[in-house]
């Protein structure tokens, strides 16, 4: 490299380095001083970023045109924004950031998109399938603070996909199915019948569909089924059970997997189920006791 270059790298790397103050400084008189934190350190981090990778003029139009594109394919129905953060791992590294894992606790993993607020109220020992295809999968267990009480009537949203991976707020017939909120009994035990949880994918027939295309990566998650769980004075749980030696463990594609939320589970023939009544079809069952940390309910 001649003297003259290297002047030259010099001149560019302190003129890149003037800009990327310069940007800083215009936060300086933000009214709230998280603002100025966050953008501060968002613009730090995004002008590092494109000197690192040396960003052209063409991978910078590229990436404009791929955001305008989650934009336009995201209605109130549909967040591709959402599922960007997801595949890119920020929401499960913010959950991480929030409900850090508490001594004793359950883990937390990712909301996702496919919760409905005030499900369907079914007795303890109910079905939440409620019309949902799939073998039967019966869940028990009790839910428990860390010192390990009971938490009597503990409230349990459950929500899953049938057999085909669809959830039904995917059904073009607009029926609810395969979700449900029951209470823990006095002693918070609980119990339900679902349908076997199986790996899907993630709306993929999008933009963010194509990026997981272009990493060669899987758009499959691990079957799972989702849990919001809430008692008084503890902190809402969000949480999924991913069943033992499903394929997609080690490659969610929103890597919401833990270790400690994979469980076992028992497969039974065609006969007498735990309430005493007979299934004619083979059936899962599945235990997951539930830990709550003490804290702060989230109402919202
Ligand atoms: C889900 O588990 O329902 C989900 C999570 C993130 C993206 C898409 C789906
Ligand atoms: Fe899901």
């Amino acid at each position: 490299m001649s003297v003259t270059s290297q002047e030259n790298d010099g001149v560019s790397q302190a003129s890149e380095q003037s800009l990327t103050d310069e940007v800083l400084a215009s936060f300086a008189g933000a009214a709230s001083s998280r603002v100025r934190q966050i953008m501060e350190s968002l613009v730090a981090h995004l002008h590092a970023f494109a000197r690192e990778v040396r960003l052209t003029q063409s991978e910078w139009e590229n990436g404009i045109e791929f955001l305008t594109r989650v934009g336009h394919i995201t209605t109130d129905k549909r967040q591709e924004f959402i599922l960007l953060s997801d595949v890119l791992g920020l929401s499960m590294l913010t959950v991480d950031i929030n409900a850090p894992a508490s001594a004793g606790a359950t883990e937390s993993t990712v909301f996702g998109p496919f919760y409905v607020a005030d499900p369907p109220e079914i007795p303890l020992g109910g079905d939440i399938a409620r019309g949902a295809k799939g073998t039967p999968c019966y869940v028990s267990g009790t839910v428990r603070s860390i010192d390990g009480t009971p938490l009597p009537h503990a409230q349990i949203d459950v929500w899953e996909c049938d057999e085909d991976g669809l959830y039904d707020v995917q059904y073009r017939d607009g029926r609810s199915a395969g979700r449900g909120r029951l209470r823990a009994g006095d002693n918070g035990e609980y119990r339900f019948w679902s349908v076997r949880p199986v790996p899907y994918p993630v709306p993929d027939d999008g933009p963010v569909g194509d990026l997981i295309q272009a990493a060669g990566r899987s758009p499959m998650r691990a079957a799972h089924l989702h849990f919001k769980v809430d008692a008084d004075g503890h902190r809402t749980l969000i949480t999924h059970i991913f069943l033992a030696g499903d394929d997609y463990l080690a490659r969610d594609a929103v890597f919401g997997v833990k270790q400690s939320l994979v469980v076992d589970y028992a497969e039974h023939p065609p006969g007498t189920v735990p309430d005493g009544t007979r299934l004619d079809r083979s059936w899962l069952s599945i235990e997951f006791d539930i830990v709550l940390a003490p804290g702060e309910e989230d109402h919202s």
